[in-house]
């Protein structure tokens, strides 16, 4: 099957399996190897990427579901978050990191301004070296950055709006 599929704003024309995981599309015929492998099940959370800014686990979603969206992996991600992680030395080994970067762009695209609980309830990705203690700080502190940016109308302009590289606009998605 021929699709074409859009990652991080380049259109690439494939020829797969319907039903082949996203994510191996990613990683090995696109080359995109920040998105990682670790459970293969949808239960840890290091393939994770997004869908129209929403996050999704690309191990255990099917090429062809992907066909008529925009795709974002780590590598097409701009977000405060990036720059949190770092101030608040959140990654250990790192193989969870970028996964856990995906999913903590969707929470606050979807609740900028959230409680610890909230990101406890959102997020479910697994980390084998228990860094979720700084992942809370790291969230919290690129909301409290996105927050400072909205205020700013000069820092607005600055395109720290916390949006996916290739977020669609409304007439995208119609
Ligand atoms: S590799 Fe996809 S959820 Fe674990
Ligand atoms: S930083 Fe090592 S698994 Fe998360």
């Amino acid at each position: 099957m021929q699709i074409d599929l859009k990652v991080n704003g380049a259109v690439h024309k494939l020829e797969v399996e319907p039903d082949t995981p996203l994510l191996w599309v990613l990683r090995e015929q696109l080359g995109l190897t920040g998105t990682k492998f670790g459970c293969g099940i949808g239960a840890c959370g290091a393939c994770t990427v997004h869908l129209y800014g929403t996050a999704v686990r690309s191990c255990i979603l099917p090429v062809a579901a992907a066909a008529a969206a925009e795709v974002t992996t780590i590598e097409g991600l701009s977000h405060p978050l990036q720059e949190a992680w770092i101030a608040e030395q959140v990654p250990q080994c790192g193989y969870c990191q970028s996964g856990q970067l995906m999913a903590a762009a969707a929470l606050l695209r979807a609740k900028p301004e959230p409680t610890d609980q909230d990101i406890d309830q959102s997020m479910t990705n697994l980390c084998r070296c228990a860094t979720y203690p700084r992942i809370r700080q790291g969230i919290q502190r690129a909301a409290r950055a996105l927050i400072t940016a909205a205020q700013s109308p000069e820092d607005q302009q600055q395109s720290t709006t916390g949006t996916d590289m290739a977020a669609p606009s409304a007439t995208d998605q119609q």
